[in-house]
């Protein structure tokens, strides 16, 4: 049913049939079978013993206040939580939805979040964002308030990236500075960490020590292209959430060109960029 609706490949695993207009549906609790629940606990237990090593502080400080660890959370109860911390809910979505309407959520304070779970099999990875991608990898920032405003203000930027036809390098930054950002923390320089705690393949860090990730560039990230079935080459890193806010005012314009440049190849320098 995905290839049904524009902008998104077929093939998906979701259930695209019956959705509202704004492309969200029940979360529906009692759907999940305890075979489920577990494999979100089997997943949660590996992915919390990396935490303390590659997790941002802000990261493990917002987890600590979800309901995440018994079993697959409910998104109306989270949304209380995170209405009560930043203004924003969570809505549940059969899977990917196209970037306009992602951005159009966030641009709302909605966050969507992929209904259903993995197989047991696939604890390692995944092609396509499941709950435990995106409520265990996401939610916790939300209540974050200075990474919750960035959000919002960055969904927003999606009617302009529409208006000039730029979605697309507005979807690769996306993906450098929320899916796969680093932040620096503490007096080490060499200590980075990760913001968002995804998916263990991708884990770039040693023990919190990253090698060479580059200084966070938007015109470099809304750029380069991202690989979909390997392990990130490139990572950008931060110093504070602030700098992430501080790239907005510039975003029409570099969105711009980057929509008429070619895009950079995964793993390629872009011109400018500087080891950290
Ligand atoms: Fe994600």
């Amino acid at each position: 049913m995905a290839g049904l609706i524009e902008g998104l490949p077929s093939g998906l695993r979701g259930d695209y049939a019956g959705l509202g207009a704004d492309l969200t549906l029940a979360q529906d609790m009692a759907g999940y079978a305890p075979a489920d629940h577990a494999t979100w606990r089997s997943l949660y237990a590996r992915q919390a013993a990396l935490l303390p090593c590659h997790a941002a502080a802000a990261f493990r400080e917002g987890l600590d206040r979800l309901p995440f660890a018994a079993g697959i959370p409910d998104f109306a109860r989270c949304s209380a939580l995170l209405r009560a911390a930043t203004g924003w809910v969570l809505v549940a979505v059969p899977g990917l939805i196209p970037d306009a309407a992602f951005f159009g959520h966030l641009a709302a304070r909605r966050f969507p979040v992929t209904r259903w779970i993995r197989r047991r099999e696939e604890l390692d990875y995944i092609v396509e964002p499941d709950v435990f991608h995106d409520a265990f990898g996401h939610v916790p920032l939300l209540t974050q308030p200075d990474f919750a405003d960035f959000l919002q203000a960055y969904g927003a930027m999606g009617e302009t990236a529409a208006r000039i036809g730029a979605l697309k390098p507005l979807a690769r930054l996306y993906w450098h500075m929320v899916e796969f950002g680093l932040i620096r923390e503490g007096r080490d320089p060499r200590l980075w960490r990760r913001h968002p705690l995804l998916r263990r393949r991708d884990a770039a860090c040693d023990r919190g020590r990253c090698a060479a990730p580059a200084a966070l560039r938007p015109a470099a990230g809304a750029a380069q292209r991202l690989p979909h079935r390997s392990v990130q080459p490139t990572y950008f890193g931060i110093g504070g959430y602030a700098e992430l806010f501080a790239t907005m005012p510039a975003l029409p314009a570099l969105l711009a060109e980057a929509r008429d440049a070619a895009p950079i190849p995964p793993g390629a320098a872009a011109p400018g960029d500087q080891p950290l």
